[in-house]
């Protein structure tokens, strides 16, 4: 900005709850995307023209290009904890510094992940199906039997400030603990968790729930070998990112019966499902909604509106995912 008394100018990509949106027209000349589907790639460079900060999300793709046609871009205030839809290393370079919301849905989106794994295991929504249909006629003694959740193994891979959260909630069901992650080589004080290698975990789990953001080293993480080390009872779950499960794999293992049942907030080409699961009863599926309670929702719109408009009145944001960048400004 050439004139200081200039207001920073911010483009937000699509609409957020209206206190974020308040919250940034109060100090920034704001403009907000309201149409019904993301902007497309050549429609974000074209609105970033003379902006200088960007509130995105993770339905908008932030790459190498976008950030070299974005001349003015200062910051790129995703409204996700998970940023592979952003280039940072391209931003870094560039001096533009990349935001997240850490924390502020930490616990919803494990309680999401707690409702994905009861609703797999105890066949929630297959059963729902039965009574909407009109089956329920009589009661059945061996019907929709599903697997026990309580006194058993959860598997935990990725032990961050998600993972964390889901395996607490284990305690409530008596559960024993499992984790793998390879930074967090003995569990944090107060969390009853043994950590493992991934074979054992995967081995020895009857419930493995995946909480790893997506790096080239998760990408299929969980492919058909995995599905295959697991208990034929065992149940995944995956409120992370989509790619770290290989799909199409997971696809045959619920078909044939490699495991019992699994719980998908999140898939490798979103929106698109692997179309061998939607016909399956023991997979249920979310359109990724794992932080999606009113209250959570609000609060990331607002720690990005934060984040965004700290870098343009030149204070530190609170969830800088890429400081470095301001020394390269
Ligand atoms: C949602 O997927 C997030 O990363 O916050």
């Amino acid at each position: 900005m050439t004139d200081p008394t200039a207001r920073p100018a911010m483009l937000i990509s699509r609409a957020l709850p209206d206190p974020a949106i308040e919250a940034a027209r109060a100090r920034a000349d704001v403009l907000v995307h309201t149409g019904d589907r993301p902007l497309t790639k050549a429609e974000l460079v074209d609105r970033l023209q003379g902006r200088h900060g960007l509130v995105c999300q993770i339905t908008d793709t932030v790459d190498a290009e976008v950030l070299a046609a974005a001349r003015d871009l200062r910051v790129v205030a995703n409204v996700a904890v998970g940023y592979n839809n952003v280039d940072v290393a391209a931003a870094t370079r560039r001096g533009v510094l990349v935001t997240n919301t850490p924390d502020v849905l930490t616990e919803t989106t494990a309680d999401f992940a707690w409702a994905l794994l009861m609703a797999a295991a105890r066949r929630v929504v297959e059963a729902d199906r039965y009574v909407r249909d009109g089956r329920f006629t009589q009661w059945e003694y061996m019907v929709f039997l599903g697997g026990d959740v309580h006194g058993k193994t959860l598997g935990v891979i990725g032990l961050g400030r998600i993972g964390r959260a889901v395996a607490r909630r284990a305690a409530g069901f008596d559960m024993r603990v499992l984790y793998c992650d390879a930074a967090v080589p003995s569990p944090p004080a107060g969390l009853a968790a043994t950590p493992t290698d991934l074979s054992t975990l995967l081995r020895e789990s009857d419930f493995v729930t995946v909480h790893t953001p997506l790096l080239p080293e998760t990408r299929h993480l969980i492919d058909a070998a995995a599905l295959r080390s697991m208990k034929r009872t065992a149940y995944l779950v995956n409120a992370s990112r989509g790619p770290v499960v290989d799909e199409a794999a997971l696809a045959r293992a619920l078909a044939e019966g490699w495991i019992a049942g699994a719980g998908l907030d999140v898939y490798e080409n979103e929106p698109a499902v692997h179309p061998g699961l939607i016909g399956l009863p023991n997979v249920v599926l979310a359109p990724h909604i794992g932080s999606g309670s009113h209250d959570t929702r609000i609060r990331m719109a607002m720690l990005a509106v934060d984040n965004c408009l700290a870098v343009l009145e030149g204070r530190t944001p609170p969830s800088p995912v890429n400081p470095e960048a301001l020394k390269t400004r």
